[in-house]
């Protein structure tokens, strides 16, 4: 087992992230459940095996653990009530545990329900896709779409503790675990480069259990070192969002025209794009663009849409990007592979040749 420290200076808190194998039955043994009145458990229908385990290990009955279906449909205000009710048909004190097992959409949505019920109660985290054990578990961020925008309504409030327990993703669907990985990959972009080598020198389906482990926790340690750098994500926290300024643009038009496209999918066709303005603006060497298209190749990630988009629809998005700045596209580009630059403004003409480059091939 590995253990991460993690501080918040906004909180004024210390927390652990551990990240190991088989942790998800010690739960009891990491948790020091003295200092809480009472515990309850929110978890993913698709995280049923870990929640079992979990509940045998802090000898939780039933009616203390509340299954939701998982996936982005429960981010929504209907389901954020269910939470809060459930949490006060518990009887939950201000000194009380919530724990969620489950994917992204359960972790950002039980975050929130614990930092808003009595004004914050604990939370504990215990993410069992890959996405949520390299990113959104990490950081604080937790919140639910409304209206039908994205993370609209949250808050940034740091976990007690993550259990990252990697056995968790054996029940995985192999989609799922290669959208973890374009996360994984732009870590190593942004911050190592050697990790950056190292996890694009096979397909994602090829790392062993130990190996699996050891990524999984450099990834938390390089988003833990971004989030303590920049909690409240006013500089540094924005070299986070690399790939995801076409990424996200991508995610909506295929919401719309009902396209199956994984958030990782979406942001490795981002960062391919990136990379190239990266190079076009002479931010990064030119050979790097080859280099990083290689890399998503050979990991299994797609570099390019699967059908054609229209260019000015996507330009459109990238328009109302929340982390525009007086209507100008900001970017996050890389200085070189392991390095960056945020907040960067480009031109609308270079981002309409990005959009030329990961349409389909014809
Ligand atoms: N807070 C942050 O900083 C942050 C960062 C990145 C992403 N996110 C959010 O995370 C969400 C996406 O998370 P995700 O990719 O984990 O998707 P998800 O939570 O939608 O889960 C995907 C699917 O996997 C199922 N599942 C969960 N664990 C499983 C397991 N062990 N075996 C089999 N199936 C399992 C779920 O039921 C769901 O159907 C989005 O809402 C996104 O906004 C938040
Ligand atoms: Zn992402």
């Amino acid at each position: 087992m590995r253990t991460l420290s993690v501080a918040s200076a906004a909180e004024n808190s210390h927390s652990s992230i551990w990240v190991g194998q088989g942790l998800v039955s010690r739960a009891a043994e990491l948790l020091d459940l003295a200092q809480y009145s009472s515990v309850v458990v929110v978890s993913d229908r698709g995280a049923r095996a870990a929640t079992q385990q979990v509940a045998d290990s802090l000898n939780l009955s039933a009616d203390r653990i509340l299954e939701l279906p998982g996936g982005e449909v429960c981010k929504s205000v209907e389901t954020l009530g269910r939470v809060w009710e459930f949490l006060i048909d518990s009887r939950l004190d201000r000194r009380s545990l919530v724990i969620a097992i489950g994917g992204g959409a359960i972790t950002d949505l039980v975050g929130f329900a614990a930092a808003t019920y009595m004004r914050g109660v604990s939370y504990v985290a215990i993410p069992t896709t890959l996405l949520a054990q390299v990113d959104a578990s990490i950081g604080g961020k937790t919140g639910i779409n409304l209206g039908g925008i994205k993370n609209v309504v949250g808050v940034i409030r740091q976990p007690s503790g993550v259990i990252i327990d990697t056995d968790t993703l054996g029940t995985l669907p192999e989609r799922e675990l290669r959208s973890g990985f374009a996360e994984i990959v732009k870590h190593g972009l942004i911050a190592d480069r050697a990790y950056f080598d190292r996890v694009v020198s096979r397909p994602f389906t090829h790392w062993s259990g130990d190996e699996l482990v050891e990524i999984v926790f450099r990834s938390c340690e390089i988003k833990r070192a971004k989030v303590q750098a920049d909690e409240r994500e006013s500089g540094e926290r924005k070299s986070l969002n690399f790939g995801h300024t076409l990424g996200h643009a991508i995610e909506a038009i295929a919401l719309k025209r009902e396209m199956a496209i994984t958030h990782g999918e979406a942001v490795a066709i981002g960062m391919h794009a990136a990379t190239f303005l990266s190079c076009a603006m002479g931010t990064c060497p030119a050979a790097d663009l080859e280099r990083v298209v290689k890399g998503l190749i050979t990991v299994g990630l797609p570099i390019r849409l699967s059908t054609s988009q229209n260019q000015g629809d996507l330009l459109q998005l990238i328009a109302v990007d929340k982390k525009n700045v007086g209507g100008e596209s900001r970017w996050t580009l890389l200085t070189g592979l392991g390095a960056c630059v945020w907040d960067r403004p480009v031109s609308e003409e270079l981002v309409r040749q990005a959009i030329a480059l990961i349409q389909p091939c014809s």
